[in-house]
C-alpha cells in the first residue's frame, strides 16, 4: 500500500462525507468546502480528509499545497474528440457571414467531418484522440464520455467505437462510449431517410451491442437533423437492446428534443440553447438531466441556454465541453465553467457542481468520481496558488492546473504512462 498525504490545503473544494449523486435548483450554490485541510490518499482511492489540526504525521509522499485548492477533476460528460481533421476553413465561413445550418445544407460540417474520418486509418484515429486526451487531462479533466457520429457508414461507426475502447485501454481516466449513428442523414441518403434509419436500427445498432462498443446512444434531434418521430424510433430501438439515450436537442429551435429524450428516458438531454418553459416543466418532471454546452454556443454565437432559470426553476445543471472540430473546438472545461458564470450567470459554486458531481452523474460515474468523498477515486488536481474559488472562473484565460492526481498517482504530463 502507498500513502499520497496532501497538507495545507487553501480550501479543498467539493469535499463531502453525505453523498449527494447530483445536486439541483438552490442547493447548487452550496458547495461543500473545508478551509486549510489535509486529504489522504492510500492506493488509488481517497481515504481520509479534514482539518489541519487533524493532519496525520506520516505518509510515503507527502505535498505541501500552502496558498493553494485542491478540486475534484472534471468530469466532462459530453464530447467528440475521435475525429480526423479540424475545420477552420468552415470557421472562417462563419466569419464571411455563413451560419452552421448554411454551411451543413451545403455538405460541408459533420459530413465534412465523416468524410474525412471514413479515409483515416483507426490507427490514425487513435493518435490524434490520444493526443486530445492527454490535452484535457492536463486542464483538469479526469472522467470523459466519447461520441460516435463522424462515421455514418456501418464499417467508419464501429471504427470510430474501436478508437474509443483502445482509448479506453490505455486511458487513465475513464470513458464512457457513445454511438451516434444518428449525427446527420449522409448525402446519399437525402431523398430516402428511412433507409438510413433502418441502417442505424437493423445493421449498425445490433454490431455496436454484439462488439459491446457502446453504453449510450445519442441522437441529433433537431431542425435539419433527425425529427422527433425519428429519434423516438431509433431511441426505442437502442432501449431494445440495452443502450440508454442521451441526445443532443434544441440546439437549433425549439423542435420537441428534450421531451423526446424525456420520454425514452434519456440520462440526460445535451445543448438545449432553445428552451422555454415547456421544456424546463418537462425536465422537472423527469429524471433526465440537462446538459448545457456554452463553448458551442460562445464558438457559434448562438444564444445561450437559460441555465440560471433552469437552477432557478429547480434543475440539476450539468456543463461539459462539446469537444469537436465543427462546434467546439476546445476541451478546456475551466473556460466552459467561466462562461457559464460570465454568460449564463451562473454563480461560480453553481457551474463546479455543474461540472464535477453534476458532470458524473450524467456518466452514471457518481459512486467513484465527481467529488473528494472517502472511499472515491482520487482523481484530482492542484491549483496554482488562488485567493478564492470565485478566481477560478473569473481569470477565465488562465491555466491555474498545477498539479494533476489521477488514481492516486501525480500525471506526469503528456505521453506519461498509464
Ligand atoms: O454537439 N450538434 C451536433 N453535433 C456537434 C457538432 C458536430 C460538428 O459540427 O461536427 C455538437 O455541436
Ligand atoms: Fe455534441
Amino acid at each position: 500500500m502507498s500513502t499520497l498525504l496532501i497538507r495545507h490545503i487553501k480550501t479543498l473544494v467539493q469535499a463531502e462525507t453525505n453523498l449527494r449523486p447530483f445536486v439541483k435548483g438552490a442547493d447548487m450554490a452550496r458547495l461543500p468546502v473545508l478551509n486549510d485541510a489535509f486529504l489522504l490518499i492510500k492506493d488509488e482511492l481517497i481515504h481520509s480528509f479534514g482539518p489541519m489540526s487533524d493532519c496525520p504525521d506520516t505518509a510515503d509522499r507527502t505535498i505541501d499545497a500552502t496558498g493553494r485548492m485542491v478540486f475534484p477533476s472534471w468530469c466532462d460528460s459530453h464530447t467528440h474528440i475521435v475525429f480526423a481533421a479540424s475545420r477552420e476553413e468552415e470557421f472562417v465561413s462563419r466569419i464571411r457571414g455563413l451560419s452552421y445550418e448554411e454551411i451543413a445544407l451545403q455538405g460541408g460540417g459533420i459530413l465534412n467531418s465523416a468524410r474525412r474520418l471514413q479515409a483515416a486509418s483507426e490507427d490514425q484515429l487513435l493518435e490524434g484522440a490520444w493526443q486530445r486526451l492527454q490535452e484535457v487531462i492536463g486542464y483538469g479533466t479526469g472522467a470523459i464520455e466519447i461520441k460516435s457520429g463522424y462515421g455514418l457508414s456501418l464499417e467508419s461507426e464501429l471504427k470510430m467505437l474501436r478508437v474509443i475502447r483502445r482509448l479506453r485501454e490505455i486511458s487513465p481516466i475513464p470513458i464512457k462510449a457513445t454511438f451516434l449513428g444518428a449525427h446527420a442523414v449522409p448525402t446519399e441518403y437525402k431523398e430516402r431517410r428511412q433507409d438510413y434509419i433502418s441502417l442505424i436500427i437493423h445493421e449498425m445498432l445490433p454490431a455496436v451491442v454484439e462488439e459491446n462498443l457502446a453504453d449510450y446512444c445519442d441522437v441529433f434531434c433537431d431542425k435539419g437533423f433527425f425529427t422527433v418521430e425519428e429519434t423516438a424510433q431509433i431511441l426505442r430501438a437502442a432501449a431494445d437492446y440495452g443502450l440508454k439515450a442521451k441526445i443532443h436537442a434544441n440546439e437549433l429551435g425549439y423542435t420537441g428534443g428534450v421531451q423526446a429524450g424525456i420520454a425514452a428516458g434519456a440520462i440526460s438531454v445535451d445543448h438545449l440553447e432553445y428552451t422555454g418553459e415547456a421544456e424546463i416543466a418537462a425536465l422537472l418532471d423527469s429524471h433526465t438531466l440537462p446538459t448545457l454546452l456554452p463553448s458551442c454556443a460562445f464558438f457559434l454565437g448562438i444564444p445561450y441556454a437559460p441555465a440560471r432559470r433552469m437552477i432557478d426553476a429547480g434543475l440539476p445543471v450539468v456543463l461539459a465541453t462539446d469537444y469537436n472540430p465543427g462546434s467546439s473546438p476546445s476541451g478546456r472545461m475551466s473556460l466552459v465553467v467561466a462562461l457559464a458564470c460570465i454568460k449564463m450567470k451562473m454563480l461560480p459554486e453553481e457551474a463546479i457542481q455543474a461540472a464535477t458531481i453534476n458532470g458524473a452523474r450524467a456518466m452514471e460515474l457518481e459512486a467513484s468520481y465527481g467529488s473528494i468523498a472517502s472511499g472515491k477515486v482520487a482523481n484530482l488536481f492542484i491549483t496554482k496558488p488562488m485567493p478564492s474559488i470565485a478566481y477560478l472562473a473569473y481569470a477565465f484565460g488562465s491555466d491555474l492546473t498545477e498539479t494533476i492526481i489521477l488514481n492516486g498517482k501525480i500525471w506526469g504530463g503528456l505521453d506519461s504512462n498509464k
